[in-house]
This record gives C-alpha cells, sequence and structure tokens, in this order.
C-alpha cells in the first residue's frame, strides 16, 4: 500500500504526526484524499525525510554525508558549530551527532550531563559496542536528532588504542549499520591531532575547519593548510575540507582575515560566516542549540544560511550573495 494516513506516516518517518500536519499544511507533503481520512504517498514521505527506515528506500552508505568539525586549536568554535548546524539539519531529517572530545561539550550542548552517561563513544571505539545501544535522543522537541555522548573516560581511548589493530579506522567501521538511516552524520573533534581525532576524521565525507577570524593570522593559514595534508592522507573518503569564519564582527582584523582564508581557499570557503553573538554561547550554556534558544538571533539565521549552503539549497556564489545583503540592509 502506498498511501499512509498521518500517524502511520509518522510512524514510518520516526516523526510525531504534528511534524506531518506541518508538512502538509506547508505543502512539502502532498495531501491525498482516499477514503476517509486524509492520505500521503509513500514516496513523498520518503523525499521530505530522507532517512525514513523500512521504506525499502534506504540510503546507500554514499548518501550519508559525515561531516567532522576539527581544528587543533581550542575555543574556536567546533563544539558550537556542530551542535547548531546538527540540530538545524534536524529539522528536516535524521540526524547522529557523535561527541568525540572527552571534555563532552557536545554532549553538553544539547543538555545531556556527559557524567551520568553509561554508554557512550568510549564504548563504541575502545569495546566495540555496538552504535544503536549508544544512541540517544537528547532534545524532545528535535525528534530527528540522535546523539553519541562522551565524558571524562573517553580520555582513556587514546592509551588504551594505542597499538591496537586499525586503531584510526574504529569510528569509520562503527557508523557503518547505520549510515542507511542517517543522511547526516555530524562528528566534533577534540582540541588536538589524537587517536579520537583521526578516528573522527577517517570517518568522515567532509571536514568544516571553524576559525576564528578575530584572532586569525597568516601563520594560522600555513599551519590549517599543513594539517589539511596530514588529514588528507588519512581520509580515504574525504571529499571536501572547507573552513568555516566563525565570531565574525565589523573590525578591520575580522575583515583581513576573511579576506586572507578567501585567498587561500577560494570558494572552499564557507561564504556564510557565523556572527559574533552572545546568545550563542548563552544558548550553549543553557544546554540549547540557538535555533531553539533564540529562533530569530543572528546567530540562528547564520546557522541556517551554514546548513543551506551545506544542503545545496543557495549555491555558492551570487544567490548567496543576495541573501545575506539582504539581511544585512533589513
Ligand atoms: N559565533 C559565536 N558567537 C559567540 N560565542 C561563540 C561563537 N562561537 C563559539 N562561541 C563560544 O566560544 C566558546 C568556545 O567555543 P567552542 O564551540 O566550545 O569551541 P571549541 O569546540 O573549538 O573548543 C564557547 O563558549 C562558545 O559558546
Ligand atoms: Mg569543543
Amino acid at each position: 500500500m502506498d498511501l499512509l494516513t498521518f500517524a502511520e506516516a509518522a510512524a514510518k518517518a520516526g516523526v510525531s504526526e504534528a511534524t506531518i500536519r506541518r508538512r502538509v499544511r506547508d505543502g512539502a507533503l502532498p495531501e491525498v484524499k482516499f477514503g476517509n481520512r486524509p492520505r500521503v504517498r509513500l514516496p513523498d514521505l520518503q523525499r521530505v525525510f530522507p532517512g525514513t527506515p523500512g521504506l525499502g528506500l534506504n540510503l546507500t552508505p554514499q548518501e550519508c554525508r559525515v561531516i567532522g568539525f576539527a581544528n587543533q586549536k581550542g575555543g574556536v568554535g567546533k563544539s558550537s558549530c556542530a551542535s547548531n548546524l546538527a540540530a538545524i539539519l534536524a529539522e528536516d531529517c535524521p540526524v547522529l551527532a557523535i561527541d568525540c572530545d572527552p571534555q563532552g561539550n557536545l554532549t553538553q550542548a544539547f543538555g545531556v550531563n556527559p557524567d551520568v552517561l553509561k554508554m557512550t563513544t568510549y564504548n563504541v571505539l575502545v569495546q566495540r559496542v555496538p552504535i544503536d545501544e549508544a544512541i540517544l535522543k537528547p532534545i524532545p522537541q528535535l525528534e530527528n536528532l540522535h546523539l553519541i555522548g562522551a565524558n571524562l573516560e573517553l580520555a582513556a581511548a587514546d592509551p588504551q588504542l594505542t597499538g591496537a589493530v586499525q586503531r584510526e579506522s574504529r569510528l569509520l567501521k562503527a557508523i557503518e549499520p547505520v549510515k542507511s538511516r542517517f543522511p547526516f552524520i555530524i562528528i566534533d573533534c577534540p582540541p588536538a591531532l589524537s587517536i579520537l581525532t583521526l578516528n573522527a576524521l577517517s570517518a568522515s565525507t567532509e571536514i568544516i575547519i571553524p576559525v576564528e577570524v578575530g584572532v586569525f593570522s597568516l601563520r594560522g593559514v600555513s599551519k590549517l593548510m599543513e594539517t589539511i595534508r596530514e588529514i588528507r592522507e588519512i581520509t580515504p573518503l574525504l571529499e571536501r575540507v572547507r573552513p568555516l569564519a566563525n565570531k565574525s564582527d565589523n573590525t578591520n582584523l575580522a575583515k583581513d582575515t576573511r579576506a586572507e582564508l578567501e585567498a587561500a581557499f577560494g570558494t572552499e570557503l564557507f561564504y556564510t560566516g557565523i556572527r559574533q553573538r552572545n546568545p550563542i554561547r548563552e544558548a550553549q550554556a543553557a544546554g540549547l542549540p540557538v535555533s531553539l534558544y533564540r529562533p530569530r538571533d543572528d546567530g540562528t539565521l547564520d546557522f541556517r544560511a551554514l546548513a543551506d549552503e551545506i544542503r545545496g539549497a543557495v549555491p555558492h556564489g551570487e544567490n548567496v550573495a543576495k541573501a545575506l545583503s539582504k539581511k544585512e540592509t533589513s
């Protein structure tokens, strides 16, 4: 049967009936009149919620985009950009966020206390626990958002994996069984080139390097290039490595460093920059994505623009430029 009631569609796609109704109202899911209840078509459901399991149209492993956030420098915005991007992408499709930092900042960004977790990235990497046992849903309003958390126990992974067989590809192997369910897997790295980071990078199809533009320097660019070369050597699936300008403001320093990044990376630099916004910091401290904490803040708008750029909904270039100039003048 190719027609589903709203309740059936919700159960299949793993979202609430309210979400189905919302997508019918906004026109994304065409409504079909059949019998005495409105229904939706299976292929439409699949299109709107790409990770819907059990439809016989599961994603191929190549369709799963694994995005690692890396930079050996701390405080540049890896965890905040990873958490906020994951939250926005999860408004439309299943997303799995994986915390690979023993500090557990990504875990905390979703309001989860790392210390109470029984199953974390540690158990997946070191004990090879099946990944589904470690997946939790951290935020009730975001039913598509999934998390594998981390806490200080993960700090033991580095020494314990040293000398282990295929110690750098544990994560790559671990996520294989769930790739058909998640169009996006987002990984947060610790601020070091450790075995944990190597695991995250090896599993990634794309790497985003957040750069704090206010404190960036030419020396930073060459260090970044060097790191990228090293990263390319160890990542079999890697397609793109893209810097993201974070904490931008109106200072000349921020403008200069953005120009430097543009000169060094060309169109690989994300057109979207994330502005320096207090609500981004406050939201992280409150354990919520900024899109839920301050839905209309510029910080939320910037992460929405970033998500659009990543999904390819807004092509890099003129259209983004127009959209952004409108945003600035309004
Ligand atoms: N665009 C931004 N505007 C304001 N504060 C930010 C922004 N990006 C990150 N922060 C804050 O900067 C601090 C460091 O960011 P974080 O994401 O934890 O960095 P990292 O994971 O690279 O160490 C956090 O307090 C975070 O909330
Ligand atoms: Mg971090």
